[in-house]
């Protein structure tokens, strides 16, 4: 878990105070910024000290192990060791600063690491910052990377950032589509989690509440207040809270394939699966499909439409690969349940 968490509106005023007794003599506070807040005011707001450095993160794609890897060494080349690397902005940043610090001691290619609990050697100090919320990123035990061979994160107990700071006001201005794909998110990993055979009472009462602060944002046609930004902060943390102590289910192990072979971005890759759930988790996808409704939301039709034979093989196995979100979902015989030919024409449907 998280050892230490800060929320409220304006506490990223604070992070100096809670970053200075994490500084080690000569080396560097690492900010791994969002590339949207590059010319913005937010990184005038960082407080730098000594040979601190800020790095704006191009997440056009979704996080790599090469771009992970080529950070680290870029690091270890300038400065040897640092004091503590920091996301800040979204999904993307957050677990490019966890692989990142996780890479900084570990030897090898975080592409070795891909997997549960291979990560044996904890990273440098990590803090993370969230710029739009839903993901869960911010308190999961995982960072998603997509590799040579799989997108997988590494799973681990040295994963999860030692300090995260939760301040609204950072996600304010985050344009409305992305909100809500990044939003739906944590709606669909409460689904997946509160639906899913791994459920435990940890887990559901997080993913209840989670849930319950979803549904106060996203349905009733209500404006948009900076409560609703501060509820939605909350949401991702307990949806977050919630799969760390089960799995996702058949929309995150479907949407893995399509963001492997096709690049699709996480959040509305999850809303375009989640579209055609209806058999899998019939309340919780008419309620998405209201939630879409109400907020004037576009979710893209037909991508898969004209792929060849290969490249459904590949997404084929991609997904069949994620085999706890598919346990997790539909039980210990799932390979029964999800063939290879039902999830064939799932995907043609998308
Ligand atoms: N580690 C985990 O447990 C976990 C869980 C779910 C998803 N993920 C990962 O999270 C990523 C998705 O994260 P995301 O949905 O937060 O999006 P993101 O981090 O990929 O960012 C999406 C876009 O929004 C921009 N952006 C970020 N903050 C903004 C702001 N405040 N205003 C305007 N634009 C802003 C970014 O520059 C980017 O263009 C994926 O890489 C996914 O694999 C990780
Ligand atoms: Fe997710």
């Amino acid at each position: 878990m998280v050892s230490y968490v800060v929320f409220g509106r304006g506490s990223f005023n604070q992070l100096d105070e809670i970053l200075t007794p994490q500084r080690k003599v000569n080396a560097p506070m690492i900010f791994l910024v969002d590339h949207f807040f590059e010319g913005k005011a937010l990184p005038n707001r960082i407080p730098l000290r000594g040979n601190d450095k800020i790095i704006f993160v191009d997440v056009t794609q979704e996080p790599k192990t090469k771009q992970v890897d080529a950070l680290a060494h870029e690091l270890r080349e300038a400065f040897g060791t640092v004091s503590g690397i920091i996301g800040i902005g979204g999904g993307s940043t957050m677990d490019l600063a966890k692989a990142v610090s996780l890479m900084m001691t570990n030897p090898g290619s975080s592409a070795d690491y891909q997997g549960w609990d291979l990560v044996q050697v904890p990273g440098v100090y990590k803090a993370g910052i969230p710029t739009l919320s839903g993901t869960g990123a911010e308190v999961s035990r995982t960072t998603v990377l997509t590799g040579p061979e799989r997108k997988l994160g590494m799973n681990s107990d040295f994963t999860p950032f030692d300090q995260i700071v939760l301040d609204p006001e950072l996600i304010k201005d985050a344009p409305v589509n992305q909100r809500f794909y990044t939003g739906m998110d944590c709606y669909i990993h409460c689904i997946e989690s509160l639906e899913g055979t791994y459920l435990n009472e940890f887990s559901k009462s997080y993913g209840d509440k989670a849930l319950q602060l979803c549904q106060e944002v996203f349905l009733g046609n209500k404006e948009w207040t900076d409560e609703f930004d501060d509820k939605l902060m909350m949401a991702s943390y307990a949806g977050g809270m919630s799969i760390a102590y089960s799995q996702v289910g058949v929309a995150h192990a479907v949407s893995y394939g399509l963001s492997y072979l096709l690049g699709t971005k996480h959040g509305v890759g999850n809303c375009i699966v989640m579209n055609h759930l209806e058999e899998f988790y019939p309340t919780g996808v008419a309620e998405f499909k209201q939630m879409v409704a109400e907020n004037n939301i576009d979710i893209p039709q037909g991508i898969c439409r004209g792929l060849s034979e290969e490249q459904f093989e590949k997404m084929i196995n991609v997904s069949k690969g994620m085999k706890p979100l598919w346990e997790n979902a539909l039980g210990k015989n799932w390979e029964q349940i999800m063939t290879r030919e039902r999830l064939r024409a799932l995907y043609e449907k998308l």
